[in-house]
């Protein structure tokens, strides 16, 4: 009796052999691979099969569109799927499109076994074929190499999500090169940006050069293909310029398809070569470390690009009203005092660096007539001049950003006893950076003329802070502000 045929298909060089070698070796099958569906899918039409186990997720033609062409060339050749735990739904769905069943990765010897014995077993009413005493050295060693594979896939999670955890690009550079020497026990390893012909090196390990020239290099070879490029021995390693010793590999990384970098690994610690396996493991994580360093770049250019524009928002507001040119300035400067005194958080910081300066961005929305109008205003213009928390607080809604600023500029006015607008917000509810822009506010706003007054003085000012502790302001707040360098330099007042 001929042995039973399997096609294994999946993208993953190391799922596909790992799974192909325990059906032949163990399983004793007929086994064949395909690389990609539409490899599957034409082996399919060409060769009889007993069993084809394929992976869900793979580029152009997937798991699914596999079965459903197996479903239309041979309606009885059982598809098992394969699939990670995480996605079991989508194994389910396999399972209503016709497959014949699922196994999850990382998946045991023996349940692949007995899974492809079963289902033999059912097709063709053979008897179970049990695991022969002689084949237990095999397994042990299958076991062995299943296992690092897996410990390698799960460093590589890991690595992953600390990739994902980096937010700046500078850091991302320099993590990838401690990252991928961690990954594949190399003595040098570098990480580098295209510039003008050159490769400029951003971090490295191993190896203290910091531009190398492409031309000439065997980096033009990765370049050209803009694939990895795996040095032979004979070829000249561009960190030392000296004959590579045990492997040189080189990997680009791009963003909409153009590469930008290199990622340099040398030099194995163990004097082997790379093995597929690797090149596979360290291709994959250079995929998602040029991912990253894209949405980081996307991230800052939306994010500068919306400061810029809403910077340019409060100047026009405030060339609009001469009277308050600059305070929002101010505001920042005396806010960002006040949070040293009172050793505020660097987040706390920066969200008044940024929300100091929007905190009257509504005033946009507020008319000349109002907003400049020299005489006292009437109860109605006061209203509207209040909206403009509300006002700001509307622009700044859509923007998915900017959380943290987000009260600063709404709720401005709160006051402690509960009395402010336009939440009437009490005590505890009111954030302490709020309360913090608040009494900057309050200040600036005494001590700047205003259309239909003049400024009030320093002296006054502070008085009447001081007096309105605990019902208009925070008391710890107002101790601070007394208590900032500023004020120290003026001698004027400090406060205990
Ligand atoms: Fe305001």
């Amino acid at each position: 009796m001929n042995s039973p045929k399997v096609l294994v298909v999946d993208d993953d060089p190391m799922i596909r052999d790992a799974l192909a070698e325990i059906l032949s070796s163990v399983g004793g099958y007929v086994t064949d691979v395909a690389m990609n569906g539409s490899e599957g899918i034409e082996k399919i039409k060409d060769k009889p099969y007993d069993i084809v186990f394929t992976d869900l997720t793979m580029p152009q033609v997937n798991g699914m569109d596999l079965l459903r062409e197996t479903r239309k060339i041979n309606s009885d050749l059982p598809v098992v799927v394969v699939t990670g735990f995480s996605t079991i739904e989508n194994a389910v769905a396999a399972m209503k499109e016709g497959a014949y069943d699922f196994i999850t990765k990382p998946f045991k010897i023996q349940q692949v076994i007995s899974l492809a014995k079963r289902i033999i077993g059912e097709r063709r009413q053979l008897n179970d074929v049990t695991i022969k005493e002689n084949q237990k050295a095999s397994i042990d060693r299958l076991n062995a190499e299943l296992f690092s594979k897996l410990q390698e896939i799960s460093i590589f999670q890991s690595l992953s999500t600390e990739l994902d955890g980096l937010h700046n690009n500078k850091d991302i550079y320099e993590r990838i090169v401690e990252m991928v020497t961690r990954l594949l026990e190399v003595k040098e390893a570098s990480f580098g940006i295209l510039e003008n012909g050159y490769l400029k090196i951003k971090s490295a390990i191993g190896t203290r050069v910091k531009s190398i020239p492409i031309r000439g290099s065997i980096f033009e070879n990765a370049l050209k293909n803009r694939n990895f490029y795996l040095a032979k021995c004979e070829e000249i390693n561009p960190h030392s310029e000296t004959a590579i010793a045990s492997s040189f590999l080189t990997i680009p990384l791009s963003l909409n398809h153009e590469v930008f970098g290199l990622l340099n690994l040398a030099e194995r610690a163990d004097g082997a070569a790379f093995s597929e396996d690797e090149i596979y493991l360290a291709m994959n994580f250079a995929k998602k470390a040029a991912l990253r360093i894209e949405n980081n770049a996307l991230y800052d250019i939306l994010y500068n690009n919306l400061v810029n524009a809403l910077k340019s928002l409060v100047i026009t507001i405030e060339a609009r009203d001469p009277y308050t040119r600059h305070h929002s300035e101010r505001v920042t400067t005396y806010s960002l005092d006040i949070a040293e005194v009172m050793n505020l958080s660097d987040e706390d910081k920066d969200a008044i660096r940024f929300g100091g300066y929007l905190h009257d961005i509504g005033k946009i929305g507020v008319r000349d007539t109002v907003l400049l109008k020299p005489d006292r205003l009437t109860p109605e213009e006061v209203e509207e001049i209040r909206l403009h928390t509300v006002i700001g607080d509307n622009i700044m809604k859509p923007l998915n950003f900017f959380e943290r600023e987000k009260p600063l500029i709404r709720n401005h006015h709160e006051r402690i006893d509960g009395r402010g607008y336009p939440d009437g917000l009490m005590g505890a509810e009111i954030p302490l950076i709020v309360k913090v822009i608040a009494v900057a506010d309050s200040y600036d706003a005494m001590t700047s003329s205003r259309p239909y007054r003049k400024a009030r003085s320093h002296e006054f000012a502070l008085e009447e802070m001081v007096r309105c502790s605990n019902t208009q302001f925070d008391a710890d707040v107002v101790k601070a502000f007394l208590n900032t360098t500023a004020l120290k330099k003026k001698g004027i007042w400090v406060f205990n």
